[in-house]
């Protein structure tokens, strides 16, 4: 049984390297996860893989059934999650390339169901959220990537933004403000979900971008997509990585 999960996202669809065994759509009480969960083992470590935005990158970050997929993962025996984003670089480390294991997550989004525990007829529960990202994970996420050769910043807040839209340079400017180090649209209500039916979660955030304002001129759909593509590969070999000492 696989206890370990990597959500993948943009530009993770597939894992390459995963030796696909079986596939599952799971039926949840919040309706459809993102696609089928896939089982396979990743040097021989069993595994759960799951594609954030669907087999075929079609739903956008606030279209994602959040709930569904952290209760499809829970309802399979998960225990541990490893996520993987791409996201837009604030601060002056988080730089193009730049593999980030943030430790904080500040909450910009808007109208995503965010909780499991929507009170009537159930009592009022509330998770404490201080410290959002596992740092067993975290910890093995960042000796992985420091042996990756990629630039690894070790701690980080993560903004999760609304979107689809990226963001304004005064958007930007006042996330910088609020201790932001990176942006990105999918960070919550993922990790308080999976706070909530206590699986531990960490993220391995790509630095796709630079934030708005933060690079020269605007940001260009071609330069993200050159950065998925060379970032997504780093991503892989750091998950590898982290799974092996998980
Ligand atoms: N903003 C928000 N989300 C993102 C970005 C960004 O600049 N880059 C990749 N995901």
């Amino acid at each position: 049984m696989a206890t370990i999960a990597i959500i993948g996202g943009t530009g993770l669809a597939r894992m390459e390297g995963l030796e696909i065994k079986s596939r599952e759509m799971i039926k949840t009480p919040y309706g459809a996860p993102s696609c089928p969960i896939i089982y396979g083992e990743l040097n021989k470590l069993p595994i759960a893989f799951l594609a954030r935005h669907g087999s075929t990158h079609k739903i956008p970050p606030h279209r994602i059934n959040y709930c569904a997929n952290i209760w499809a993962l829970q309802s399979i025996g998960v225990k541990k999650i490893l996520a993987v984003a791409a996201v837009g670089g604030i601060s002056k480390e988080c730089t193009n390339g730049s593999i980030v294991v943030p430790d904080q997550i500040i909450d910009y989004t808007t109208g995503r169901k965010n909780t499991f525990f929507d009170g009537m007829p159930d009592e009022v529960r509330h998770v404490d959220f201080s410290y959002p990202y596992d740092d067993e994970i975290r910890q093995a996420l960042i000796s992985s990537a420091g042996k990756s050769g990629a630039g690894v910043v070790d701690h980080g807040t993560y903004g999760a933004t609304q979107g689809p839209h990226l963001e304004t340079i005064a958007e930007i400017n006042r996330m910088e403000r609020d201790g932001c180090t990176i942006v990105g649209m999918t960070g919550m209500p993922e990790a308080v979900l999976a706070r909530e039916l206590d699986m531990a979660y960490a993220c391995c955030a790509v630095v796709v971008n630079a934030a708005a304002g933060k690079g020269a001129g605007v940001i260009s759909m071609e330069e993200i997509s050159q950065g998925i593509e060379a970032g997504m590969h780093t991503a892989r070999g750091i998950i590898e990585g982290a799974v092996k000492v998980l």
